[in-house]
């Protein structure tokens, strides 16, 4: 009996501890906008600083206003973006890149990220990757991310921007969609972050239960259609995303099934090491299965499923060997870009930034090793768009081959 109060108590104690961990976390690293010093907005914005000055004036926004602080120079995302639209068509960002307008024809694509084996990078690849769609891409695409795990890892990468409570996905899966005000309250529930075209749907730490809410909400009856709220609360704010990233737990339970059903593709990370891939692979023999489940809810099918590589160690043979292994095994689905185990990554990542939330200037850590890991990053962001870009291509044509065959037939009849 002692031992056990004993035992509660030290618990309790480490418990308290964990607290104050986060609490302080959060006190000393507010999550800010990334920032641009001269050459990182001369670089991001492809143009000479007098023209971003010149331009900057016009906006009423001074890139000297920190001077006194000791920062001679710097502009912010908002800044940055805001002059990005005012430059005239003759800079060569305008030439080389208009702001993307989905077609009616082209569906949001929305991606899941899954693999039941843990820390396999699941919520790192899927921060990146759409921090990186969002800020690297002058198309200006527009994301969101949905945070399906109850850990809430990906949901720190963009805490709350004003401190207030957001609304999580676990209160949003509660929501009957009859309610007549449902596509109202899940559109006003999407949450801003530090990139204004990235949008966030956050778990917390209230979403940990998140399966006991699925499987309450099924025995009692308030949780009807238990795979596809995801998909509901999805298709109301699709016309606002072009692509859409859901990171997942590593289960197969109803978060990652509902994902799997508001899915258009998918991606499946696993770590270039003997575990992962002996995990992953048990875990893609009984997948077939879970997707003709999916069938019957009404999928429509996946436009690809890919692998990605991640944590991996260039100048290690085993990494190479399994690299080789997968490449054989699972041809053609395996992204030809691995995800490099990185010290830049995981230092941004110690403050739950990726490497898109900093500039060069902004990078405590070698910049070398940053700028690598960004061009390893910038070459995934290549790999996934020209997916998503095909699929996008793929539906164009088949609208133009309908409308085609469709003004055939009426010419055939009149
Ligand atoms: N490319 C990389 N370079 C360095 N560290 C990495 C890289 N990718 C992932 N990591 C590290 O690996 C760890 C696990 O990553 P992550 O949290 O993304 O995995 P996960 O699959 O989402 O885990 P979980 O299953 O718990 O949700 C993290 O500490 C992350 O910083
Ligand atoms: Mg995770």
């Amino acid at each position: 009996m002692r031992k056990q109060i004993e035992t509660l108590k030290v618990l309790e104690e480490i418990s308290r501890g964990a607290s104050e961990l986060l609490d302080q976390r959060e006190k000393i690293r507010p999550k800010l906008p990334r920032t641009f010093d001269r050459p990182d907005a001369v670089e991001y914005l492809k143009c000479d600083y007098r023209t971003i000055e010149k331009y900057a004036a016009e906006l009423g926004i001074n890139p000297k206003a920190y001077s006194e602080n000791g920062i001679r120079w710097m502009l912010d995302i908002n800044q940055i973006y805001k002059i990005r639209d005012v430059l005239p068509e003759t800079t060569l960002l305008k030439k080389k890149t208009k702001p993307f307008k989905r077609q009616s024809d082209q569906k949001t694509q929305v991606i899941v990220v899954q693999n039941q084996k843990g820390g396999v990078g699941k919520t790192l690849s899927c921060i990146t990757v759409a921090t990186g769609i969002a800020v690297e891409y002058h198309e200006v695409y527009r994301v969101a991310v949905i945070d399906m795990d109850g850990q809430s890892t990906l949901s720190a990468y963009q805490p709350s921007i004003n401190g207030d409570d957001r609304t999580t996905i676990g209160e949003l899966i509660q929501i009957n969609p009859e309610t007549l005000s449902y596509k109202d309250f899940i559109r006003d529930s999407v949450s801003d972050t530090t990139i204004p075209n990235l949008k966030i749907i956050p778990a917390t730490q209230r979403d940990r239960d998140i399966e006991s809410i699925f499987h309450e909400g099924v025995f009692n009856g308030s949780i009807q259609s238990p795979y596809s709220r995801v998909k509901n609360v999805i298709e109301v704010i699709s016309g606002d995303f072009d692509i859409i990233l859901i990171d997942t737990p590593p289960s197969l339970g109803y978060a990652s099934i509902n994902a799997y059903n508001a899915a258009t593709s998918v991606i499946i990370p696993l770590g270039a090491n003997q575990n992962d891939t002996d995990a992953t692979c048990q875990y893609l023999s009984y997948l077939p299965k879970i997707y003709k489940n999916l069938i019957s809810q009404g999928h429509e099918g996946y436009d690809f499923v890919k692998f990605l590589l991640t944590n991996y160690e260039e100048n290690s043979v085993s990494s190479l060997e399994i690299r080789e292994e997968l490449n054989e095994y699972f041809n053609g689905y395996l992204f030809s870009t691995t995800f490099k185990k990185s010290e830049a990554v995981k230092l941004c990542s110690l403050e739950k930034n990726s490497i898109y939330d900093l500039s060069k200037s902004m990078y405590s850590g070698h910049k070398t090793t940053f700028k690598n890991a960004k061009l390893n990053a910038d070459q995934i962001l290549i790999d996934i768009m020209l997916q998503v870009r095909n699929v996008w291509d793929k539906e164009t044509d088949e609208y133009e081959q309908e409308k085609t065959c469709y003004s055939s037939d009426i010419s055939k009849k009149t």
